[in-house]
């Protein structure tokens, strides 16, 4: 063990460190060289076949050959993990100014909204919702809620007939139809609304559609009033509007009601029609096998897309049915 030996330990393996180009190499140099088997630490080990003289001054060297090799070891490790770090933020550099491919969220359609909203409110009153088909039967669609033959409604201008015209299919144009599925197959009390899509040939223009939606309601129950169809009105209506708006009924005439009023709202300081309500006529009571000495009832049906224009302030149809996601967006997810 002299002094020359441990100086070439000590050069050797600062030369291999210094020489390793990455981290995984420099391992490689440092088990070669600080190892169990390294010529320093095989020295170290026989440190202890020595004599108390020895061993004193060996043991300096050693010790201090072993604080020179950890020294280099040290230094070839901080300057390969910092090449290292330098290489890492170079290759996986992200470009945050590259566009990116956006995807929005799904949302609902300001209509699907309104009628969630519709029914929510009634259905905390304890309401149920009804839904009948598209295509309906002519008979339930007109005769059932007295629509007469020759009644306007029933021509071929308003009314999609479905091939053979003979069928008697036609699409709905209102959703009253549901009215009449349910007293057929419901026992009063009867508490529901049905909202749902309807159908009339019209041209598409700034307040029409051939296709649009209304939300019907009917009560049948014991006593019950025209009072109780106007509370029940002033209560949507503020719901709708806000608990300012005012509600006025106009007498008016549909053959499935007697007597049958028009709803107005005062909103945005004008009068604005809403939709069309009344006293279900007990000739459509009778119809549907309800005994109309001890039942009476009110409905009434408006226009969603109606309630939604107003509402919003949107003045053109098209808006509503062309689906552009600039006017859709406005009305939130609302999912
Ligand atoms: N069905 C009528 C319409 O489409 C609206 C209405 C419903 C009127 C219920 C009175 C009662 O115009």
């Amino acid at each position: 063990m002299n002094p020359a030996d441990i100086a070439s330990w000590i050069s050797d393996a600062q030369k291999a460190f210094s020489a390793a180009s990455d981290l995984d190499q420099l391992k490689v140099a440092r088990l070669a060289h600080t190892g169990d088997k390294a010529p320093i630490s095989l020295a170290s080990r026989s440190l202890g076949t020595l004599s108390p003289e020895e061993k004193a001054s060996a043991g300096k060297l050693i010790g201090d050959a072993k604080a020179a090799i950890a020294e280099a070891l040290a230094s070839a490790t901080d300057k390969l993990e910092a090449s290292r770090d330098a290489k890492v933020l170079l290759e996986e550099v992200v470009d945050i100014t590259l566009p990116v491919q956006r995807t929005h969220r799904g949302g609902l359609h300001p209509i699907s909204i309104i009628k969630n909203e519709i029914s929510d409110f009634f259905i905390e009153q304890g309401y149920a919702v009804e839904e009948g088909p598209e295509l309906e039967s002519g008979w339930l669609n007109f005769d059932a809620l007295n629509i007469p033959a020759d009644h306007p409604a029933r021509t071929m201008q308003d009314t999609f007939f479905i091939e053979p015209v003979e069928s008697g299919v036609v699409l709905r144009t209102h959703t009253s139809p549901v009215q009449i599925r349910t007293m057929l197959t419901q026992e009063p009390p009867i508490y529901v609304i049905c909202p749902g899509r309807t159908f009339r040939a019209d041209e598409l223009d700034a307040t029409h559609s051939p296709v649009f939606h209304q939300v019907e309601g009917l009560v049948v129950d014991k006593g019950i009033t025209m009072a109780h169809l106007k509370g029940t009105l002033d209560n949507f209506a503020r719901h709708m509007f806000g608990p300012d708006v005012t509600t006025r009924l106009r007498p008016s005439f549909f053959p499935f009601t007697e007597p049958s009023a028009e709803v107005d709202i005062f909103f945005n300081n004008r009068w604005i029609e809403w939709g069309g309500c009344g006293m279900v006529n007990p000739k459509v009571l009778a119809t549907c096998g309800i005994d109309t000495d001890v039942y009476s009832g009110f409905a009434f049906g408006m226009g969603l897309e109606r309630t939604l224009m107003v509402r919003h302030g949107i003045t053109d149809m098209h808006d509503i049915v062309e689906g552009d996601l600039r006017f859709t967006r406005q009305f939130g997810v609302g999912l």
